[in-house]
């Protein structure tokens, strides 16, 4: 029998690939998303990919009452949970909706999941929660702190599940800790779709290279870095979905919990990441150096051993591959929007 999976934002960024993935490792999987933050042709998409139709339940998983029905209408085995708000600045804005929505979110979630003695839970955390302190490279064991209201959330919901656990042994938790995703399915089918002005990087200067903005404002050109700029661990996201999938198995495999980063191990500067977009893209992407943003650390980037112990997990792709991925997709994008 396949197992089942429910997806909670599967419709989203990270959730859409991790789907693909899952289909392709032999699970059946069933999406439920509000579309808050996601396009309502995503499912069509995505059948696009595998060739079979995406199972999709349009729910809030701040409505207790439909994560019951959904419990109560499918046999789950195991949820990933990525439905959740992800921006520092407008958690920054709006403290409370950011609580309500990733902490009351998960609560409810994992109340329902123990109403239908479905204990088995992936879940989206960030390397947010190490605040800006730690270590590079960092590992698991490095302090937690946080920054931000969406960084506190993603820690107080970390802390929730670490208590859940230890009240009750039959619950089984992958807490996977993300450095920074990018890139794109390389059938540019899915990808990433920030509305409005994206907050993050690489979208900014897939946007810049696509002509949509006119100029990307590099935040500090003097860090204690090799080029003075921002160092990070951008991971590509069908590398990250794997790790989903790895989790997992995992998790079925010895019933035991695990929390990991999922990263590369290696870091690259802002600088890097424009002049490799460029080669990927071969456009240009006009920059100029502005004020550092408040809150930015120098440099982050993973340890990424354990991973590599408890899931077997290692990234495969560099960072042309994740920059021509997204170059594929935001020129895809273009021509579905014609
Ligand atoms: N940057 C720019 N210009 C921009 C945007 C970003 O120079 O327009 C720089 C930043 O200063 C930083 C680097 O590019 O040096 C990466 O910035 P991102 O916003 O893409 O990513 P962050 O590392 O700041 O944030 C990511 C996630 C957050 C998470 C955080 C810590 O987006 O959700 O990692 O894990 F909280």
């Amino acid at each position: 029998m396949k197992q089942r999976v429910l997806l909670t934002g599967g419709a989203g960024y990270i959730g859409s690939h991790t789907y693909v993935a899952l289909i392709e490792a032999g699970y059946d999987v069933l999406i439920l998303d509000n579309f808050s933050n996601a396009a309502r042709d995503v499912p069509t998409r995505l059948a696009e990919i595998t060739g079979q139709s995406a199972a999709v339940v349009e729910a809030d998983i701040l409505d207790r009452a439909s994560l019951d029905r959904v419990f109560a209408d499918n046999k789950i085995d195991a949820v990933i949970h990525f439905a959740a708000f992800k921006s520092v600045a407008e958690s920054v804005k709006k403290p409370l909706v950011y609580m309500q929505n990733n902490v009351v979110g998960l609560v409810n979630l994992m109340q329902s999941m123990d109403q239908a003695d479905v204990r088995r839970l992936v879940f989206s955390s960030s390397a947010t929660v190490y605040g800006n302190a730690a270590d590079v490279p960092t590992p698991e064991t490095a302090s937690l702190g946080y920054g931000n209201p969406y960084g506190h959330s993603k820690l107080v919901c970390e802390q929730i599940i670490e208590q859940t656990i230890a009240s009750d042994p039959r619950w089984s938790v992958g807490v996977l800790r993300y450095f920074n995703p990018v890139g794109a399915h390389p059938s540019g089918i899915i990808g990433e779709d920030p509305s409005g002005i994206p907050d993050n990087l690489m979208p900014y200067v897939a946007k810049v290279a696509a002509g949509q903005l006119p100029v990307l404002s590099v935040f500090g050109d003097d860090y204690p870095t090799p080029d003075g700029t921002g160092v990070r661990d951008y991971i590509h996201v069908v590398d990250l979905a794997k790790g989903h999938v790895n989790s997992l198995s995992a998790l079925e495999r010895d019933g035991q919990g695990h929390v990991v980063n999922l990263g590369t191990g290696r870091g690259y500067s802002v600088f890097e990441l424009i002049a490799t977009y460029a080669r990927a893209s071969n456009r240009d992407i006009p920059y100029k150096i502005a004020p550092r943003r408040d809150g930015d650390a120098a440099s982050s980037y993973a340890d990424p051993s354990l991973a590599k112990t408890v899931l077997g997990f290692e990234a495969e792709f560099d960072l042309f591959d994740m920059c021509r991925t997204s170059w594929v997709w935001m020129q895809t994008a273009a021509e579905r929007a014609e």
